[in-house]
């Protein structure tokens, strides 16, 4: 299984120096430090936590895809319910942003995830391009809160994906080394997207470790 390790805003240079000595970059890790870290990470699997509309041009403050491939990213998260929340990006965004990923060979992982009930799935996978990305089903109520559905309830999200959609599926959030074997159980995941978890080396080996090796 794969670990996708959003370490959001949450590490300073003094911390990417540690984690980079305590965490090697192995086939099944994808780290997903802020922008101005992705060349620190180079020998790593890399995405990048988001990407603009735009292309190249006057854009103050943007990145692009073009700019993120020309530096050898290989994925980008769109989407994070905390982009959905505080930047209001919806489907129309999404789509752009999914498209321009596509178009420099950037594999998306495409976060969706509910605030109360899985019906809000069907709205977020209304995208019109899904295809050749990764999906990371994170309920929104279970992001850094210490909660989590029971395997039963991710697989009943997994159905609900799986009806519109046959990409590599993810869950996220508050995986820790506690509960990865559990969450592991489910045959139908191809990995986790972890946050809070995933900022602390000695936590994101132990949880690389503690995954199906497949
Ligand atoms: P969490 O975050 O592991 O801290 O809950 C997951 C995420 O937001 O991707």
């Amino acid at each position: 299984m794969k670990i996708i390790a959003n370490l959001k805003m949450s590490l300073n240079q003094d911390k990417i120096k540690e984690y980079l000595e305590k965490v090697s970059p192995v086939e099944n890790l994808i780290v997903c430090p802020s922008y101005i870290f992705l060349n620190d990470f180079k020998n790593y699997n890399v995405a990048a936590q988001d990407v603009s509309i735009n292309n190249n041009g006057s854009y103050t403050g943007e990145i692009s895809a073009e700019q993120l491939n020309s530096i050898n990213v290989k994925y980008c998260i769109i989407g994070h319910s905390e982009r959905r929340k505080y930047h209001k990006e919806n489907n129309e965004i999404l789509q752009q942003k999914l498209n321009k990923l596509l178009e420099n060979k950037i594999t998306p992982i495409f976060c969706i995830g509910e605030e109360e009930k899985l019906e809000e799935l069907t709205y977020q996978l209304e995208i019109l391009t899904l295809e050749n990305c990764y999906i990371a089903y994170e309920p929104v109520w279970a992001i850094g809160t210490g909660k989590i559905p029971t395997n039963e309830k991710i697989i009943e999200a997994i159905n609900i994906i799986r009806q519109t959609n046959n990409q590599p599926i993810f869950y996220g959030g508050s995986v820790t080394p506690k509960n990865i074997n559990k969450l592991s159980e489910i045959k139908e995941l191809e990995g986790f997207l972890i946050g809070s978890a995933a900022c602390i080396p000695e936590s994101i080996n132990q949880m690389l470790k503690l995954t199906r090796q497949n």
